[in-house]
């Protein structure tokens, strides 16, 4: 077996953490010949609940699970780490859309921007789930210079989950069978599921729902809504499919994207489409040797265009907001 990757889950001790760390430790993120050190961060009242959580991993006697580090200090959590998934963060409740979040939110992402920039490895690569989750990642990023911008990302997967899963269940195919459903801009109400370019077994997934209406109507609203479904049902923040996701999405970026195949990730934007420039916006990208590309040159209808439009807007005015808000807490 390698040497151990150092990971870290910020927000360790809370719903998602708790199904995520599981997860990282079977090996299917980083591989199943990959040991693993786990750094594991919440705050000082959360310590109790994370011990608890340590135990439950040495009883899960995970062959990968080299070494577990419980902390409260993002200066031990973030020490020289490969891989960072940034969840603590206040979920939403029922009635609250996710960019309110982005006044509590924003500045844990601030301060551990600066902690990654002083103590993970320049090489670290960051996957943002806590919401306003694009915007968050934006604001870590701002706030660790020394690391590259590409090393940033803010978790759609699961949005793009959900929108493989709904094309699946109208087709009643396999979820496997369905590819390259991509998720354009934030993970909010604004984001464009897409599926003018997937495929169901090979064949366009637009002649085989054979229902434009539905695909530009009830599909992308029940995806934009599923969150919000989610947590009028279980009173609580989607938990399970959110760590299934951000293991999803890191192993894509650990691994590559198989050929032919692309995911979607929030990504710094170089304005590719049209869209908003310098914000964290969703594309479909190919990942090789770590690195992800924007899928170029995907034909762009005027609806599509439409959609682009509204969630880029949406995202400057959350940038806009967010500056603000680190700005006054200097
Ligand atoms: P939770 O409340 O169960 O857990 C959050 C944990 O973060 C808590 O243990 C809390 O103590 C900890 N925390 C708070 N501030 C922290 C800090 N400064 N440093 C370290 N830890 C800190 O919430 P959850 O259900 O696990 O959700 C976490 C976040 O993920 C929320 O913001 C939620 O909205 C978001 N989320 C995003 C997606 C997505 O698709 N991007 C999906 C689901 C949930
Ligand atoms: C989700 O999409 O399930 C999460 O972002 C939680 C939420 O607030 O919807």
């Amino acid at each position: 077996m390698a040497s151990p990757i150092k990971v870290c889950v910020t927000g360790a001790a809370g719903q998602i953490g708790y199904s995520l760390v599981y997860m990282i430790g079977s090996g299917a993120v980083f591989g199943a010949d990959t040991p693993v050190s786990l750094h594991l961060l919440d705050i000082p009242p959360m310590m109790p609940v994370l011990n608890g959580v340590c135990m439950e991993i040495a009883d899960c006697a995970l062959p990968c699970v080299r070494e577990v580090v419980a902390t409260d200090d993002p200066s031990v959590a973030f020490k020289d780490i490969d891989a960072a998934f940034l969840v603590g963060a206040m979920p939403r409740k029922e009635g609250m859309e996710r960019k309110d979040l982005l006044a509590a939110n924003v500045k844990i992402f601030k301060v551990q921007g600066q902690a990654l920039d002083q103590h993970a490895k320049k090489s670290v690569r960051v996957l943002v789930v806590g919401n306003p989750a694009n915007t968050n990642a934006l604001i870590c990023s701002q706030y660790a210079p020394s690391i590259p911008k590409e090393n940033f990302s803010a978790m759609t997967r699961l949005d793009q989950n959900r929108a493989q899963a709904q094309i699946a269940a109208r087709l009643s195919v396999p979820v496997s069978d369905v590819k390259n459903c991509i998720i354009w801009g934030n993970h909010s109400g604004t984001q464009f599921p897409d599926v003018r370019h997937a495929t169901v077994a090979g064949k366009s997934v637009y002649d085989a729902v054979n229902d434009e209406a539905w695909i530009r109507g009830d599909f992308i609203t029940l995806v934009q809504k599923r969150g919000g479904a989610v947590i009028a049902a279980r009173k609580l923040s989607s938990a399970m499919s959110a760590a299934k996701a951000a293991c999803d999405h890191m192993a894509s970026w650990w691994q590559g994207t198989p050929e032919g195949s692309y995911v979607s990730m929030g990504v710094f934007s170089d304005g590719s489409y049209g869209t908003a420039s310098g914000v964290m916006f969703s594309f479909p990208v190919t990942i090789k040797d770590g690195k992800w590309s924007i899928v170029q040159g995907l034909p762009i209808d005027d609806f599509s265009k439409g959609k682009l439009e509204v969630t880029g807007k949406e995202l400057c005015e959350e940038r806009d907001d967010a500056l603000a808000v680190c700005s006054a807490a200097q």
